[in-house]
């Protein structure tokens, strides 16, 4: 029997620590229950569509079968073992090997991991391993952008460019600077006629020349989905450096309140 929403609701609040929690942002929380290719449904039976997929990992949709036959299959042969060194098991292995027939040629080797903040670790621990095999162990600057957002853990969080993410936990994990974002409408600290990548490439002058190219083809890039996303375009003109990501969530629906679009933990207004 389907448990009463406000009952779940009071046990979620109750017992449930949540990613970026804060007891006013949680008050009212959808409780989603079901979801079929794109579409949501919440504790009530309203529907709504999935624009974030997930946190962007939905990749597929939800309620694909054989996904879920072919994880069942698995957990009853091998639930788990981990892949430190010294043991490996056969899904990793095979998967592994699939993607690199999908990915770029000059590509050798995966490291798995389980989620966005992790997956960011991982590259910045790499790119240091990378830089002391090189003999340079004190190359470990990071630079970021202001309003990018990359996770939870400590590293991540250093690196995500919104000041409301740091204040709880700092002091941040030294080495990481940010540059101004790509963000045409409402360009930090631009000078006349300068665009937002010349503007990033200019805010930190050891970025030198080729962080500068960097910036430029990457502002173009986002200009280009920007034009052919309406979704993005409203994304750019609402982000708010002092709004979390709930409040940017509410803004996209409010825009759009015949297509409520959710994502993650946020709710939509009725
Ligand atoms: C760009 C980006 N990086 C990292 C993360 C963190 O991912 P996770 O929550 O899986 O750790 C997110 C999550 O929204 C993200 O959007």
């Amino acid at each position: 029997m389907p448990l009463e929403a406000a009952q779940l609701i009071k046990d979620d609040q109750d017992h449930l620590i949540h990613p970026l929690h804060h007891p006013s942002d949680h008050l009212e929380p959808m409780v989603y229950v079901r979801g079929r290719g794109a579409v949501l449904t919440d504790v009530q039976g309203r529907e709504y569509i999935d624009g974030l997929a997930g946190l962007w990992n939905v990749n597929v949709g939800h309620g694909r079968a054989e996904l879920a036959d072919a994880a069942a299959e698995q957990m009853r042969e091998l639930a788990y073992y981990s892949a430190y060194s010294g043991s490996t098991n056969i899904p990793a292995i095979q998967l592994a090997s699939k993607l690199m027939t999908l990915a770029y040629p000059n590509m050798q080797g995966v490291f798995f991991t389980s989620g966005g903040a992790e997956s960011n670790e991982s590259a910045f621990k790499t790119a240091r391993f990378y830089w002391k095999t090189k003999g340079k162990p004190d190359k470990v600057k990071v630079i970021a952008r202001s309003l990018a957002y990359h996770g939870v853990t400590l590293q991540a969080m250093s690196a995500t460019g919104m000041s409301p993410y740091w204040k709880m936990f700092e002091p941040r994990v030294p080495g990481f600077v940010h540059i101004p974002t790509c963000y045409p409408y409402r360009q930090q600290d631009a000078k006349p006629g300068e665009t937002a990548g010349q503007t990033a490439a200019r805010y930190d002058a050891e970025l030198g020349r080729f962080y500068r190219r960097l910036a430029v083809r990457k502002h173009r890039a986002l200009a280009k989905v920007a034009v052919a996303r309406k979704l993005a375009v409203r994304l750019y003109l609402m982000l708010r450096e002092d709004w979390t990501y709930a409040q940017l969530c509410r803004a996209v629906v409010q825009a759009s309140p015949s297509h409520p679009v959710v994502g993650g933990q946020n709710r939509t207004l009725e």
